[in-house]
């Protein structure tokens, strides 16, 4: 590989797929109109999770296969082995909180070495020895009296001090899914918290400044991220996802779980209002009964309560934050989830926010198969791969220099979701 291409590679496990991403960057095109264009995406792999529930490893023999998987179709894709890799984590077991610093500035104009002192101060709170520290996201500075400010390189003062966010896990939990990932065959690059991760993919920078919370609706359960002044404010979790809309349904109408699963992506509309009465969907039978049809009513009648009581869980949440003042752009969904017919004007009209569905950004390279919000984490961590410039240890399928063409990659991916569909 040529010395002017660096690749990054992203990991997520959620409770309902694991996906693996390759791209290769150009480093020294960093100045193009479209950054972010800059990462082209070479390989895609997708593989359905057992083994993972609400962000935690519960089986680490199946997710060990997924991610196997996952990796072998990315890597054929691309053309490429990798070797490290970057991971997202989320999970009931982490939690975050504020955290501040003080330092002297030594030579009265702060440096960065000031900088990063003042975040290990920060840092210097007493965490729990069976937990660990997983980011120190800086919110504001403060240079003597003044505040908010968010570089102070540079500033004359005698004081330095920080807000810092400060998130952490359990120490086990985390060891236990890095371990997974190593039996896997991949070396761990980077640990980034999911929600900063889906954040990156679907938010712009005038959202972040004009405060906002991501909400991401997976499998098991839904994670949020608030950002306010361009900076971290909070972030939580709800124990509700798209899985317990599947599960309504298969009891509902008394049908198995993937048929239930099928009717709610392709029919499934969260509120009642406005579906006619002469609408109807076919229904699989259990034990080898015939199918039947059902009114469309009957099934968004199924959905809307616990359509209703997720939108309410987040309004909660919000609420608990008390951070809701501060949120002028309103409320972003985005996961697997977020995709539920009606979800987004349900959500508008119950909390009284602005609220859009956030799908990731545009990247380089196979990023059409991956517009969903389901891809949303995955595609952050690539972008935060580049922008700290994570770049991971890869090798040519054959030790040669390989660059696959555009239409053999289209092949490979074509066949691909044949296979997955
Ligand atoms: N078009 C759709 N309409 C409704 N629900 C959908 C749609 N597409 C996907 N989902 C649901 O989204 C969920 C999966 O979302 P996603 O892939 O974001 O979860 P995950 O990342 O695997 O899980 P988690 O983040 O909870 O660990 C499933 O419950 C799935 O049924
Ligand atoms: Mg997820």
């Amino acid at each position: 590989m040529k010395q002017d291409n660096a690749v990054l590679a992203a990991l997520d496990l959620g409770s309902s797929k694991v996906s693996f991403l390759i791209a290769k960057v150009n480093r020294s095109s960093e100045l193009l109109p479209d950054p972010l264009k800059n990462i082209e995406i070479v390989g895609i792999g997708v593989a359905p999770s057992f083994g993972v529930k609400q962000g935690v490893v519960i089986d680490i023999e199946a997710t060990t296969e997924a991610i196997r998987k996952a990796r072998r179709e990315a890597e054929l894709m691309a053309g490429l082995r990798v070797f490290e890799t970057l991971v997202s984590l989320s999970g009931a077991h982490i939690c975050s909180f504020d955290s501040k610093g003080m330092i002297a500035i030594k030579s009265k104009e702060v440096t960065a070495h000031d900088m990063e002192r003042v975040i290990e101060a920060a840092k210097a709170v007493t965490v729990p020895s069976d937990r660990q520290v997983l980011h120190v996201i800086p919110r504001e500075y403060r240079v003597d009296h003044q505040a908010g400010i968010l570089n102070p390189i540079g500033m004359t003062g005698v004081r330095l001090e920080v807000v810092a966010h400060i998130v952490t896990g359990s120490q086990a939990t985390i060891q236990n899914n890095l371990k997974t990932i190593e039996r896997a065959g991949l070396k761990i690059k980077g640990i980034v918290m999911s929600q900063l991760a889906t954040a990156k993919a679907v938010l712009s920078e005038d959202e972040k400044s004009l405060g906002v919370c991501v909400a991401d609706v997976g499998a098991g359960s839904t994670h949020l991220i608030y950002y306010v002044n361009s900076s971290v404010a909070h972030m939580s979790q709800i124990g509700i996802g798209g899985n317990h809309f599947t599960q309504d349904i298969a009891i509902g109408l008394r049908t198995p779980q993937s048929s239930a699963e099928n009717i709610k992506i392709s029919k499934g509309y969260c509120m009642t209002v406005g579906i006619s009465d002469e609408d109807t969907v076919e229904v699989e039978g259990v034990g080898g009964r015939k199918s039947r049809l059902i009114k469309k009513k009957d099934l968004a009648e199924i959905i809307e309560p616990r359509a209703e009581e997720l939108i309410a869980f987040i309004g909660h949440d919000v609420e608990k934050s008390n951070l809701s003042p501060f949120l002028g752009s309103g409320i972003v969904l985005t996961g697997g989830g977020a995709h539920l017919g009606g979800l987004v004007e349900m959500a508008e009209y119950q909390l009284d926010y602005p609220v859009r569905l956030g799908l990731p950004k545009n990247l380089g390279g196979l990023m059409d198969s991956l517009k969903s919000g389901r891809f949303a984490t995955v595609v952050g961590l690539l972008i935060h791969g580049w922008e700290e410039k994570l770049f991971v240890q890869v090798q040519n399928e054959t030790g040669d220099s390989i660059t696959p063409s555009v239409q053999m990659m289209a092949d490979r991916l074509k066949n691909f979701f044949r296979e997955l569909f």
